[in-house]
């Protein structure tokens, strides 16, 4: 395939799906295929002019309740129609359960628009909700992660054709999930509030993707646009955002996968062949595809 630019949308609530999109630019551009990335909150928040003159499109997002967040849906709603542009489209998931999902609805949603989605993958990537994993289990993820670009972009590339396939029910079932978090996701948001130790630093006002978050009379407050992708929560230097019903859903010592990304001494080596208990089913995901 001739490809002069590609463009990249990518919706990242805490770097996750920005890190699998930096990582495809990397490979594109090895082979003189030249990327923009563009995060779709500053399209949707006028921040940039949403341009599509691309000879080829990517879309990406994390998962959220085996399907996208309500931003993304924003975004797709507000794309404008093109005229049949190759496209391939990608997800990062706290775990391989998520293969499938509502994959089958987002891309009906993209050809409709005119986006001839050929390529679909998913990243496995460390959870930012519930669960903390190990630093050796993000670091195997990102490595693999990182192999697995080199062999689909080769495959993009070569025009090879690769579309996940669901069955009924796990259509229904991701759909039924998928309403559930658009609906709780604003219910998230409306039950954050900040603590006495918060430093009116305004960074969460800043970062927040769907100018969710105000300071009037020096008290941060939040409205009902949360989408839920708890940017804020971890990003608050002094980590003063919780939530009066379901703190439990945030990790306790906060998210940064970078610190084990970049620490040379961690190989990886998390999940073998004999990995027993919860981690066993990463294993498909990590060795056999
Ligand atoms: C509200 C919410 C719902 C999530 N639901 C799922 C899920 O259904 N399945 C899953 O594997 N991971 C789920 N995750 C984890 C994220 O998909 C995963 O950590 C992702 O890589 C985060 O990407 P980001 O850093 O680009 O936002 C969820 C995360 C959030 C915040």
């Amino acid at each position: 395939m001739n490809l002069n630019k590609i463009g990249i949308f990518y919706f990242s609530g805490t770097g996750n799906t920005k890190i699998i999109s930096k990582l495809f630019a990397e490979e594109f551009l090895k082979h003189d295929a030249k990327v923009e990335l563009v995060a779709i909150e500053d399209v949707l928040n006028n921040r940039i002019p949403f341009n599509i003159d691309y000879d080829m499109i990517g879309f990406g997002h994390p998962v959220h309740a085996f399907s996208a967040p309500k931003i993304f849906f924003e975004f797709i709603e507000n794309l404008p129609i093109c005229n049949e542009t190759p496209s391939f489209y990608f997800k990062t998931a706290g775990d391989p359960l998520c293969n499938g999902g509502d994959t089958y609805r987002i891309r009906k949603k993209l050809l409709r628009k005119g986006y001839q989605v050929f390529y679909e993958s998913l990243f496995v990537m460390p959870s930012n909700i519930l669960f903390q994993y190990e630093d050796e289990l993000i670091k195997q993820l990102f490595l693999a992660a990182q192999r697995k670009i080199r062999k689909i972009v080769n495959q993009i590339l070569g025009n090879q054709k690769s579309l996940q396939v669901n069955n009924s029910l796990l259509r229904i079932f991701s759909y039924l999930f998928s309403k559930a978090e658009s609906y709780g996701g604003p219910y998230f948001g409306k039950y954050l509030y900040v603590t006495d130790t918060c430093n009116r630093c305004n960074l969460c006002i800043d970062n927040c993707p769907t100018k969710n978050i105000y300071c009037d009379n020096d008290e941060i407050s939040f409205g009902d646009r949360c989408t839920f992708c708890m940017r804020c929560v971890y990003t608050c230097p002094s980590k003063s955002i919780k939530n009066k019903y379901m703190n439990f859903l945030i990790i306790k010592k906060g998210y940064n996968i970078k610190i084990a990304i970049e620490n040379p001494s961690l190989k990886g080596n998390f999940v073998s062949d004999n990995t027993k208990g919860y981690f066993k089913h990463f294993y498909k995901y990590l060795f056999k595809n």
